[in-house]
């Protein structure tokens, strides 16, 4: 279809949709690791839509808990109640996110952006409760993505998310961010050295704050705006350390490396680091219901429990009762199929090493730069020229194009373009359900591969 042929048929509709110049299938059912459109035909999810899905489509059991809990109690205002099942999901997510958080509490949104903006005030609110009422700015690192709403834009550095809605966004300091394919330092030792240069730049610009930094945010891997690169040896232990000495609260944002994706509970855990704040969404309720969670340790709540008294925030649908019992749902059933195992790439014959050696595979293709990630996140970046690294042409939208020729075959990626610097540098997220079998890897990797050749060649 041409460029206005596609406008004219995305005018027709009553959605407001994220593109007019592409063609939107129209999705209808889901099974496991597959999606149907209306005409028939079935994709691979081969990157759990945008690493929201970690259980698979279509899983009774949740689909159940929803509708029993809207047959009993559909909503209830969380000024007025809490639920049973609020209250249960709370003390098993807490525990799910391990011994740092033990008497804590979560606070549950709608979804990754509205749970960064939570962790944002609390984080504020937190330094106002101890006395530091000075301290309101949260700082973030280059290339990072936290969300489309403007407090949580204002410390992502995804260059095209925020470009034209600047003039609206309350800036504070990002810092640059360790990507050791690209390393700007020249690192021999896998950017174990770098990353304490990183480390020392956050504490320059903390210190530059004069006592004004509240908080600091991080994706432990960065998602999509770099396309899934694990940080350096040693890197996020000492930002965790340059925080604490700083007065700084640790915010771990794992809306996509959360909840067993990286092949532990939280992906932090593998270098472990004990955030203050932990966020997630995405797989925490798999897609099923809008459902995002910020997860306090006991230090920020009860810095309010024991000061005002009150967090003053508060959305209409927070802790909405259908989405935690779909969240709670999801939780349970992750833990009964040890799909947290299947996702960890440094166990032999689990889902994630299985994607991990057959991805590895790509980097036979002259325009495969580099394959990487960790348990079921992972990366491949496309180069024009290996030797030097050169990026395709941005108007070219080489991921772009991989990603239709692929959804053409029937698999689902997630491109995206400036990897680099925010303009420049293609990449690939895949982020399958942990449910993917080694036949199902073997067919999609089967698939991208000729998708590759195909765009390369075109
Ligand atoms: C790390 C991270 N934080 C926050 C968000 C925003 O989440 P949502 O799109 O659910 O608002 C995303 C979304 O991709 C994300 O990857």
């Amino acid at each position: 279809m041409t460029d206005s042929s596609l406008v004219a048929v995305a005018r027709r509709s009553t959605v407001l949709r994220r593109s007019f110049r592409k063609d939107f299938p129209s999705a209808v059912r889901g099974e496991g690791v597959y999606v149907w459109d209306a005409n028939g035909n079935r994709y691979l999810d081969f990157s759990g839509s945008a690493a929201v899905n970690f259980i698979g489509h279509g899983v009774p059991e949740i689909s159940a808990a929803m509708a029993e809990q809207a047959a009993q109690l559909e909503f209830v205002h969380t000024s007025q109640f809490t639920t049973p099942v609020a209250e249960e999901y709370g003390r098993e997510l807490l525990e799910f996110a391990g011994d740092a958080f033990r008497g804590g509490a979560v606070y549950f949104t709608c979804g990754g952006s509205e749970a960064v903006e939570t962790a944002l005030k609390l984080a504020r609110q937190y330094q106002v409760e101890v006395g530091q009422g000075g301290r309101y700015q949260v700082l973030s690192r280059k290339q990072s993505y936290h969300g489309s709403t403007l407090g949580a834009l204002s410390v992502s550095g995804n260059k095209k998310r925020r470009e034209i809605y600047l003039p609206m966004v309350r800036e504070c300091e990002h810092v640059g961010i360790p990507y050791c394919y690209r390393c700007d330092y020249d690192c021999t030792d896998g950017c174990r050295n770098c990353g304490q240069q990183y480390a020392a730049e956050l504490e320059r610009a903390i210190e530059q704050t004069n006592g004004e930094t509240a908080g600091f945010i991080f994706e432990p891997v960065s998602g999509a705006t770099l396309g899934a690169v694990p940080p350096p040896p040693g890197y996020l232990e000492s930002l965790a350390d340059v925080c604490r000495r700083n007065g700084v609260l640790v915010i771990a944002d794992e809306v996509m490396t959360g909840m067993g994706r990286c092949g532990r509970n939280f992906a932090v855990e593998h270098w472990n680091v004990a955030p203050d704040i932990l966020i997630a969404a995405k797989g925490l309720s798999s897609g099923y219901a809008p459902l995002g969670a910020v997860i306090a340790t006991k230090k920020v709540v009860d810095a309010i429990a024991d000061g005002s008294g009150a967090f003053l925030h508060g959305f209409t649908y927070n802790a909405h009762p259908i989405s935690v019992a779909a969240g709670r749902a999801v939780l349970r059933h992750l833990k009964a199929h040890k799909l947290v195992e299947a996702a960890d790439s440094t166990r032999p014959g689990t889902a994630a090493s299985l994607l991990r050696e057959s991805l590895e595979g790509l980097r036979e293709l002259a325009c495969v730069g580099d394959v990487r990630g960790i348990g079921l996140l992972l990366g491949v970046e496309f180069v024009a020229d290996r030797k030097t690294k050169a990026t395709f042409p941005a108007g070219r939208n080489f991921a772009g194009r991989v990603g239709g020729a692929a959804a053409k075959r029937g698999l689902l990626v997630y491109p995206m373009q400036g990897t680099v610097d925010g303009v420049s540098g293609d990449h690939l997220l895949i982020a399958p359900p942990a449910v993917i079998t080694a036949e199902q890897i073997e067919w999609a990797v089967g698939q991208l591969r000729e998708a590759i050749e195909e765009t390369a060649t075109s």
